[in-house]
């Protein structure tokens, strides 16, 4: 397919080198199946399934044909007082799989507003039950919790908060999981469990009883891959009990079968009090995202406010977009139709094999794995992040696509790859990386 256009200038691009890209764009004209199609016709194995949002694969037909009969039924309903019923079947599959007892969902846009959005839950919980004073929340070195301020005050990745100043106060950072001990394991590191007690450090240099919620990304994802140390989960939930503080897992890259369970919190047998969501729960193909909390938070809040008074005061025009929930409740029926989280599961082992395999490469620092998901971190060469960052652009006219953040190359094959998708994976990257 020809590619035109008159000009790359006026469209101003998210987390991108406009000058570079626009001096040599690398634009995707055809999304099918486990690959892309770029604009000079090359095939292009989509190995981090776009932003790990596409676990189904490119281009369902089911999913096209749901978002197109809805919005020629009901193109859009006003969420606030009105209702259509794609989103209460969502909200019900959704609650379905999440574990007990996280009930309750509320729907946004973005893994951001998911964030900003449990902010506020956790906020108005508190003082609901006349713990308003806990205005503290914690975070960690290396989070990545999207974008918008309250993502960004979360933030512990350095490039996305230096620009921005008046972020919110009262953000505390634990440090992150990543440990030289650590490298090239697989799965969990079975040391670092003491980095828990940063919470327990941090309740008593501020009061437990100051702080509202804990957030922490089971995975940390977006910074390469960081698998929590054995018993670090489960440390960070006995803590945030002791002092009433809730715990928030942001499930944006991990929810919805990644680690071959539904979500994390089963993974790990650590349920938390709010979940965040986003990406898989539509396979991208709308844009979407949700918070699930458990019962007693919505009741707290929707019983402290007078009867037929709004409970809370926060929703978005395109909450729970009748075209975002057609794709959702088409892409949670296919999750369960075709057992794909069982299937992400046993390809795992396979998954993680290969991509150690390559631990013997020169440029390699460390390789994390869990489930379907995994890091290579490659030994920085000259500026930190010069290296990830060209690569990214030279695999791609290799015929990959690997989401790099820094030298760190986030790999997520999608849950309908095959083990030959795996071994081109891993072949291509140890023909480029094997050059460096
Ligand atoms: C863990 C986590 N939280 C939040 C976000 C933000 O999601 P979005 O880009 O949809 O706003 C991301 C995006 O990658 C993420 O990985």
């Amino acid at each position: 397919m020809e590619f035109t256009t008159n000009s790359l200038e006026e469209h101003w691009m998210p987390f991108t080198g406009n000058r570079d890209f626009k001096a040599n764009p690398r634009i995707v004209v055809k999304a099918e199946g486990t690959y892309f199609i770029d604009h000079k016709g090359g095939t292009v194995l989509d190995a981090s399934s776009g932003l790990f949002c596409v676990p189904l694969g490119h281009g369902r037909p089911e999913i096209a044909k749901a978002v197109h009969d809805q919005l020629l039924t009901n193109d859009y309903t006003p969420p606030f007082q009105l209702g259509h019923p794609g989103s209460f079947e969502l909200a019900s599959k959704v609650a379905r799989i999440t574990p007990d007892p996280i009930n309750h969902v509320f729907f946004v846009n973005s893994g951001s507003e998911s964030i900003d959005t449990a902010l506020k839950i956790a906020m108005a919980y508190h003082r609901a039950r006349g713990e308003g004073h806990r205005t503290r929340f914690v975070s960690r070195e290396r989070a990545y919790h999207g974008v918008n301020i309250g993502g960004v005050s979360l933030a512990g990745m350095v490039k996305n908060r230096e620009t921005f100043s008046g972020v919110m106060p009262g953000v505390v950072t634990m440090r992150h999981t990543w440990m030289e001990e650590n490298v090239f394991t697989p799965g969990q590191p079975t040391r670092g469990v003491e980095l828990a007690e940063d919470l327990t450090r941090i309740c008593e240099t501020y009061g437990g009883s100051t702080i509202a919620a804990v957030f922490v990304e089971p995975i940390a994802g977006s910074t390469g891959c960081l698998v929590p140390p054995v018993g670090y989960l489960e440390r960070i939930r006995e803590i945030c009990d002791m002092h009433g503080i809730l715990l928030v897992f942001d499930e944006v890259i991990t929810g919805f079968g990644r680690l071959g369970h539904a979500f994390a919190s089963q993974a790990f047998d650590v349920t938390p009090d709010i979940m965040t969501m986003a990406k898989a729960l539509t396979n991208g193909a709308q844009p979407m995202g949700a918070v699930a909390v458990k019962d007693e938070i919505y009741e707290t809040i929707t019983d402290a406010a007078p009867e037929n008074a709004i409970e809370f005061f926060h929703g978005y025009t395109y909450s729970g977009h009748p075209a975002a929930c057609a794709a959702g409740n088409v892409t949670q029926d296919i999750f369960q139709r075709e057992n794909l989280f069982e299937r992400a599961a046993k390809l795992s082992g396979y998954f993680g094999e290969a991509v150690h395999s390559l631990k013997d490469l020169e440029c390699m620092k460390d390789i994390r794995s869990y489930g379907l998901m995994a890091a290579i971190e490659l030994k920085p060469q000259g500026a930190p992040g010069a290296l990830g960052t060209n690569l990214q652009k030279s695999l791609f006219w290799d015929g990959l696509h690997i989401k790099f953040t820094g030298d760190n190359g986030i790999i997520a094959p999608q849950f309908i790859a095959e083990e030959k998708h795996i071994d081109e994976m891993i072949d291509k990257l140890r023909g480029s990386l094997s050059k460096i």
